[in-house]
C-alpha cells in the first residue's frame, strides 16, 4: 500500500481495491481529511468516467448530502457501479443501462419524485411502527440461532454466514411478504447484486444481471398472487400506491421491492456482525455492555459509527460549484465517504477508538442527513438492539474461533466470515 506519509496524494486512487484488503484504508482517509479534503482520483478504462472527487470531512459530507439541488442522486446514480464496471464487462444482453434501472428507485432520484415515492412507505418505517415488529424480530433471531446450531451441533458457527445473512433477510422478507423459506434466495440476490467487486461472490457482471432478472420474476409472482387478495405487507402497499394519481409501473414496483430488500439486508448484517466482532475483540468494551454501563441503543449507535455499512454514496454536480474552495465542474462525480466522516476528529473525540459508552454520537452511518437519510434507520436500530440482547442472553461466552475474512469491496464495508464458538 502506498500510503506512507510523504506519498503524493495525487497518486492515490481510493477506488484501488488493494487499499481495502484489511477494510477501509483509514490512514489514507486521515491524510486526505488533513491535507486534501476534496480529492480527485483519476480513472482509466471507463469511457464515461474520467474520475471522481472524494469528500472526506464530516462537515462537507453533511453539506453535500443536504444540497440535493447541486448534488444530484439521479443524474449519475448513487453507486459507482458505472465507474467500477468497465464498459467491456457489461454483457450484450444486459436488460438496459444500469442507470436506467437505478433511477426507478428513490435512492437514485431527486425531489420532487423522490419525496413522493418515499412518503409512500415512510409510515411503515417510523421508529414507532418499527416497534410493532419487535416480537417478530426476537423470534427470528432465536430461530436463526437454533437453525445454525442444528447445522453445527458442536457450536462452531459463522456469525456472518450462519446468522448474519439470515436475520435481516427474514425481517425485511416478512415485511415484504416473502415466505421465510425463501430467505436463502433473498440473501443470494442481495449478494449477487451488491458484491460485484468480489470475484468469490460475483463471477462476472452477467451474474448480477441474472440475479436482477430472477428478482423481477419473483416479485411479479408475489404481485400476481396479491392481484386477487391483498395482504398486510409492503408488496400489497406498492401495488396500490399512487404517485400524482398514477400507479407505479411494473418496473418501479420491482425496483422498489429490490431496493428495500437489498438496503434492509446487506447493511444491517454488515453493521451488526462487524460491531459484535469489535466487542469480541475488546473484553473491556464487552464488559461495559454486559454490565449495562452502556445501554443497548448506545452500543448499536457505536456499531453504526465505527462500521458504517456503506463506505460511500455518490452524487453528480448539476452545475459548476465548489466544495471547501475546490472547484467542481457540472457533471463531476462526488463520493461522500461516510467511513471517513465517522472518523473525523472535528466531529468525534478519539474517533478511532471503538467506544460503546459514547454519549454524543451524531454519526453519518445512516447518511449525511438531508433527503436521502436512511429510510430504515428506525427498523435497523431496533433490529440490532434485539439481536444484541438475544446474542448476549443466549451466548454470553461466545468466542472468536479463527481469523475473520473480509469481503472485497470499496462500497460494502463488511466481513465475509467471522468464525465463532458458542
Ligand atoms: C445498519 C443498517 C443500515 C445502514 C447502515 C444503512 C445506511 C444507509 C445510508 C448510508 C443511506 C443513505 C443513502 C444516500 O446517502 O444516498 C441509506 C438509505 C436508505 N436505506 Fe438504509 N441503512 C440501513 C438499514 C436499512 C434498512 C433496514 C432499510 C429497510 C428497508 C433501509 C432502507 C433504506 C432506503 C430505502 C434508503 C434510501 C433512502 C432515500 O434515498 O431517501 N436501510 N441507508
Amino acid at each position: 500500500m502506498t500510503t506512507s506519509a510523504g506519498t503524493d496524494l495525487s497518486q492515490i486512487d481510493i477506488s484501488d481495491l488493494s487499499l481495502w484488503d484489511d477494510g477501509p484504508p483509514h490512514e489514507v482517509f486521515e491524510r486526505l481529511r488533513n491535507e486534501q479534503p476534496v480529492h480527485w482520483s483519476p480513472l482509466e478504462g471507463f469511457a464515461h468516467e474520467a474520475g471522481f472527487w472524494s469528500v472526506t470531512r464530516f462537515e462537507e459530507i453533511a453539506s453535500v448530502g443536504r444540497d440535493f439541488e447541486t448534488f444530484s442522486s439521479e443524474m449519475g446514480g448513487i453507486l459507482a457501479v458505472n465507474q467500477f464496471m468497465p464498459d467491456d464487462q457489461i454483457p450484450d444482453d444486459a436488460p438496459g443501462e444500469p442507470l436506467y434501472f437505478m433511477r426507478m428507485m428513490l435512492i437514485a432520484q431527486d425531489p420532487p419524485r423522490h419525496d413522493r415515492l418515499k412518503a409512500l412507505v415512510q409510515k411503515a418505517f417510523t421508529p414507532k411502527r418499527s416497534l410493532d415488529h419487535a416480537d417478530r424480530i426476537r423470534e427470528i433471531v432465536n430461530l436463526v440461532y437454533d437453525n445454525a446450531l442444528q447445522r453445527h451441533p458442536d457450536g462452531k458457527i459463522d456469525l456472518v454466514q450462519d446468522v448474519g445473512v439470515y436475520v435481516p433477510a427474514m425481517v425485511i422478507g416478512d415485511m415484504l411478504g416473502a415466505p421465510r423459506e425463501d430467505a436463502d434466495k433473498l440473501v443470494d440476490w442481495t449478494n449477487r447484486t451488491t458484491a460485484f467487486e468480489d470475484p468469490r461472490v460475483v463471477g462476472d457482471m452477467s451474474d448480477t444481471w441474472e440475479a436482477l432478472k430472477e428478482v423481477f420474476e419473483y416479485v411479479w409472482n408475489l404481485v400476481e398472487a396479491r392481484g386477487e387478495e391483498r395482504q398486510d405487507d409492503l408488496t400489497s402497499a406498492l401495488l396500490d400506491a399512487e404517485v400524482d394519481g398514477e400507479k407505479l409501473t411494473a418496473g418501479e414496483i420491482c425496483m422498489f421491492w429490490f431496493l428495500l430488500m437489498v438496503a434492509g439486508n446487506d447493511s444491517t448484517r454488515a453493521t451488526f456482525c462487524s460491531g459484535y466482532l469489535s466487542l469480541l475483540e475488546d473484553p473491556e468494551q464487552m464488559e461495559l455492555v454486559k454490565s449495562g454501563a452502556a445501554g443497548p441503543e448506545q452500543v448499536v449507535e457505536e456499531f453504526v459509527r465505527f462500521h458504517p455499512a456503506f463506505a460511500y454514496m455518490r452524487r453528480t454536480a448539476t452545475k459548476d460549484t465548489e466544495i471547501a474552495g475546490q472547484p467542481i465542474a457540472e457533471g463531476d462525480k462526488v463520493l461522500m465517504w461516510y467511513v471517513s466522516g465517522n472518523r473525523d476528529a472535528s466531529a468525534f473525540d478519539n474517533p478511532h477508538h471503538f467506544d460503546v459508552g459514547r454519549t454524543l454520537n451524531e454519526h453519518q452511518g445512516f447518511g449525511g442527513g438531508g433527503r436521502h437519510f436512511c429510510l430504515g434507520a428506525g427498523l435497523a436500530r431496533l433490529e440490532m438492539k434485539i439481536w444484541l440482547e438475544e446474542t448476549l442472553r443466549r451466548f454470553p461466552e461466545m468466542k472468536l474461533d479463527g481469523e475473520p475474512t473480509r469481503l472485497s469491496s470499496t462500497f460494502l464495508n463488511q466481513y465475509r466470515t467471522i468464525p465463532v464458538a458458542v
